[in-house]
């Protein structure tokens, strides 16, 4: 098995894109089957050496209008770029760096993301709830909060339905480092999601929303050969530790964000340094500049569910197109 990153060319080539007019409903499974509508209904399969895998691109934190604005400039290029079954992002930083409204989810929907999630920032908007409530709408609270915390846990994706393969997306919050949700034990959670899922070797994305890199690198040996990958998100920092681990479960520490990085984690600067060395209250606006894509594409193996490689995106706004180029004056 690979240990992990970019595919060659000569593979890249031997891929076959097959289009999906229809994505099939289980009658036998107990959770809804959420088939989307939009572009990204395309499902990209490759066949290589007799095994068939399918991409999926995860995105990290959307971080307010910066965010937005480079993610919907830079989607058509992730299409081409990494021809992915499924597109899913953690939005949890869309309104103005905290929290997602409604009409923000729905505008994601359209630029083309299957699926989102929410971190510790999942209540900041409570009008995000309803979407959260509702079954078929693909967005999910992280898993291990209260059983009384508003919203579901667990988004199911139908994938290509030439393989009758779901994807399953769940969040989970670390303790450590994380004081603003009160969260359970996230690798009791785990255990308990994987066991309740109504397929053998299913298709499974977690998210690791922590703060503590050992929390996320623990969670993943934890998880290892039980999902196809754990994904890190909160710190908005990427890290350069893509790997496929030996059982066949991708990981990365922290995905990073799709957001401004002239910044500090997405907040201006000024105040921020202002804030450390004053040790006063000041209040966080959003930074500017700098914005990119990033986030992690896996390929999996749709039969057994398990990761062939993982590959780091980091994918810059191009400043002098729309919508950039009305708002920012760059050197
Ligand atoms: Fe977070
Ligand atoms: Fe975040």
């Amino acid at each position: 098995m690979a240990t992990s990153s970019r595919l060659s060319k000569e593979s890249s080539r031997k891929f076959l894109t097959l289009r999906c007019s229809a994505l099939t409903r289980r009658s036998n499974a107990s959770l809804p089957n959420l088939t989307g509508e939009n572009p990204w209904e395309a499902c990209s399969v490759a066949s290589v050496q007799s095994m068939t895998t399918g991409r999926i691109v995860f995105l990290g934190d959307i971080n307010g209008a910066p965010g937005r604005m480079v993610l919907e400039q830079q989607l058509p290029t992730l299409r081409e770029r990494y021809g992915a079954f499924r597109l899913i992002a953690n939005a949890e930083n869309a309104r103005n760096g905290s929290g997602l409204t409604p009409d923000l989810y729905e505008t994601f929907r359209r630029f083309g993301v299957d699926a989102m999630t929410l971190g510790d920032h999942v209540y900041r908007d409570a009008r995000i709830v309803a979407a959260l409530e509702d079954p078929l709408k693909p967005i999910a609270r992280p898993a291990n909060l209260s059983a009384r915390a508003q919203g579901k846990r667990l988004i199911r994706l139908s994938a290509c339905p030439a393989f009758s393969r779901d994807l399953f997306v769940f969040t989970l919050l670390g303790r450590v480092h994380m004081p603003s949700l009160l969260a359970n034990d996230p690798f009791a959670c785990a255990d308990e999601m994987l066991q309740a899922l109504p397929e053998r070797n299913p298709i499974v994305l977690v998210e690791a929303h922590m703060e503590a890199t050992s929390e996320k690198g623990a969670l993943a040996r934890y998880l290892d050969g039980r999902v196809a990958a754990v994904l890190g998100t909160h710190t908005h920092v990427a890290t350069a530790d893509a790997r496929v681990l030996r059982g066949g479960t991708a990981f990365m520490t922290d995905v990073g964000m799709t957001g401004p990085h002239d910044s500090v984690i997405g907040r201006n600067p000024e105040q921020v340094l202002r804030h450390f060395t004053s040790g006063m209250h000041v209040p966080f606006e959003m930074g500017s500049g700098g914005e990119a894509v990033q986030g992690a594409m896996v390929e999996v193996n749709l039969e057994t569910g398990r990761a062939m490689s993982i590959e780091r995106i980091d994918l810059p706004a191009d400043h002098t197109r729309a919508p950039f180029r009305t708002m920012h004056t760059r050197p």
